[in-house]
């Protein structure tokens, strides 16, 4: 949800911001612009639209200088407009300005500063920042003492990166709920909001944690608080490599974070198993696996993709370390008053690690003193860092908006876990053995279905000017379902509908008709026999039937137009496999209809505003 850079060095700052913001477009790319500073004041570009509009904007112009700040905008307040595009300037254009996050005291403070005689263009929350620093600066009081008189009389989220033309060669940056990295390279740094800009340059790092602020000079850097203390803070490594965010030849993201799942799956199971103890090892909670062993409830809270994810792991938790659990979007935990006790634990599931609700759903679990687990794909991330314990996916920066890797890395992770718990509580070593060799195989089943992509892209033709579509699947594959339908909403903008298929009876049945495509999950499992049934309903009202089935099947083409076959797998691992032909389904049709797959209309990958 929006995507700031910052530099400060002895290059000259234009190419290196507009990199910059390339790697941070999945995070908004409403509107673009860039302030660079060179000594003799400041000097900037906004546009409306992506970031390949900014750079035609500027084409022009000469924005030369070492210094500069840039964003990519996700809009809230106010509309995707050049005027409302950062960098937003004070009056005298002294100040320029980038923020991701939300000012929610900015009335109050707008019609505060408009009575001093500050002059407003924008309708944004973000432009009174840069006249609230305006009011400080000056007569004695540094660009950094400012911005931080200037945050104390704000309420909201923040990251921000400030420039003066007052000081040439310095940059200011501060956060409260919005994550910011500083890149610290030989005689140049970097800001970002998350590594992908600095890891060309280095990969040496340090997170801004809440309530700080740091001061950027060619020379130096400095940290303190926005209470005025000075600080230390501990440089980092970034755990991947430039590759890891290219697209490798791909036309786009999503189909390479599609086809690389069998490593990253890999990846996160990477010295996980023990495949003759029939048992998992997360280092990452070790030291909390009692809460979690003895927790009498556990509750599962996570958005989008991630809440799906979570479904697959209630289902996998009661099944085989039988405590009850309950899974819960973020959105609606943090606003209801959730019934948590020291024994129920909390696992909080995040891609990014960044998503509002799902961050204040893990601050009010703290509050009301529960246990916290966590599991995100991004290390360091604000999620990660805040819960007591956790597993990260270790799946790779994921970059295509619509979450596929993440996705499957996620049941995988949950997977492990269950595995580890379940042979702590009830499992026998000969089943845990089973489970675990079966997870061992599973990125070979997985490069297996991927073989369906041709197969898949003939029945995205045929099928990509539908208008609707309905996505059914039962027990485990029920998520699987409802993943699915939201990856084809998201990227190709046509309705789905995920449901439980026997839930079909009790209204979406009134849907079917010759043009609707209906997709079945129909592996081989203990509901086989029912979805048969399900489906035999579909087609007795003559909707179009897709099934997702298992290699060998041969009864149930007797029952579908089209069947996609994936290999066999346990039931609870199943949902991984049978993801795989429902991302590519969504890809294609979105391809075929001109989609912008990696930047889909008003989402962002990473969600920070509530
Ligand atoms: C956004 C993204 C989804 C993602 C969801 C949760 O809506 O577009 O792909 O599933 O946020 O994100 P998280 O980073 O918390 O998993």
């Amino acid at each position: 949800m929006c995507g700031i850079v910052g530099y400060v060095g002895q290059h000259q700052a234009l190419p290196i911001l507009i990199k910059g913001l390339k790697r941070l477009e999945y995070r908004g790319y409403d509107s673009a612009g860039i302030a660079i500073q060179n000594g003799r004041g400041l000097q900037y570009a906004k546009s409306r639209g992506k970031i390949s509009a900014l750079e035609t904007s500027i084409n022009n112009q000469k924005l030369v200088g070492t210094t500069g700040i840039a964003h990519t905008r996700w809009a809230t307040h106010g509309e995707p407009t050049t005027v409302n595009a950062h960098p937003h300037l004070d009056c005298n254009h002294t100040i320029a300005l980038v923020h991701n996050g939300i000012i929610e005291n900015y009335r109050a403070l707008r019609s505060e500063l408009t009575a001093k005689g500050h002059h407003f263009v924008s309708e944004t929350d973000t432009e009174i920042l840069a006249h609230l620093v305006e009011e400080f600066h000056g007569n004695g009081t540094d660009l950094c003492e400012a911005v931080r008189l200037a945050l104390s009389q704000v309420k909201g989220t923040y990251g921000i990166v400030v420039a003066s033309a007052k000081e040439p060669g310095t940059l200011v940056a501060a956060r409260q709920g919005s994550p910011l990295v500083v890149g610290l390279g030989k005689n140049e740094f970097f800001l970002a909001s998350d590594c992908a800009p600095i890891v060309p340059h280095t990969k040496e790092v340090t997170y801004l944690d809440d309530g700080e602020i740091v001061k950027i000079t060619e020379e130096k850097i400095t940290y303190k608080t926005i209470d005025d203390r000075v600080i230390d803070k501990a440089v980092e490594k970034i755990g991947f490599d430039l590759d890891a965010i290219e697209k490798d030849g791909y036309d786009h993201y999503m189909l390479k974070e599609i086809m690389e799942q069998p490593q990253t799956i890999r990846d996160s199971m990477r010295g996980r198993l023990l495949l003759e103890e029939g048992t998992a090892r997360l280092g990452g909670l070790a030291h909390d696996l009692d809460s979690l062993l003895y927790a009498r409830r556990i509750l599962i809270t996570a958005c989008g993709t991630s809440w799906h994810a979570a479904l697959i792991g209630e289902y996998m938790l009661e099944e085989f370390v039988k405590i009850p659990v309950e899974v819960e979007y973020a959105s609606e935990f943090r606003y209801r008053d959730p019934i948590l006790d020291t024994d129920s634990v909390v696992i909080a599931i995040s891609q990014s690690g960044e998503t509002a609700d799902t961050l204040a759903a893990v601050r009010e679990a703290k509050q009301k003193r529960s246990k916290v687990f966590g599991i995100c794909n991004v290390v360091g991330s604000t999620i990660a860092r805040e819960t007591d314990a956790g597993v990260y996916l270790h799946a790779g920066p994921e970059i295509g908006v619509a979450s596929t890797k993440a996705f499957t890395s996620q049941v995988t992770v949950l997977a492990l876990i269950t595995l580890l718990l379940g042979r702590m509580r009830s499992i026998s070593n000969a089943r845990g053995r089973r489970i675990a060799q079966e997870l061992e195989e599973l990125p070979e089943r997985v490069a297996e279905a991927l073989e369906s992509a041709d197969q898949v892209k003939a029945i995205a033709e045929k099928y990509h000017n539908c208008r609707n579509f309905l996505y059914l699947g039962r027990g485990y594959n029920f998520p699987v379902a409802l993943e699915g339908a939201l990856k084809l909403k998201e990227i190709s903008y046509i309705h789905a509908e995920g449901y439980p298929a026997a839930e079909m009876k009790h209204g979406p049945i009134a849907l079917i008709d010759e043009n609707m495509p209906v997709v079945v999950i129909a592996t081989q499992d203990s509901t086989y026999d029912k979805i048969i049934s399900n489906i035999e309903e579909v087609r007795a009202r003559n909707g179009r039937i897709i099934a997702i089935a298992t290699k060998g099947d041969k009864e149930i083409s007797k029952h579908a137009q089209h069947v996609i076959y994936v290999p066999q797998t346990l039931e609870m691992l199943m949902p991984v496999v049978a993801t795989i032909p429902l991302q590519l389904l969504a890809y294609y049709i979105a391809t075929f209809r001109g989609c912008d797959v990696d930047q889909p209309r008003n989402l962002a990958k990473s969600v920070t505003v509530e």
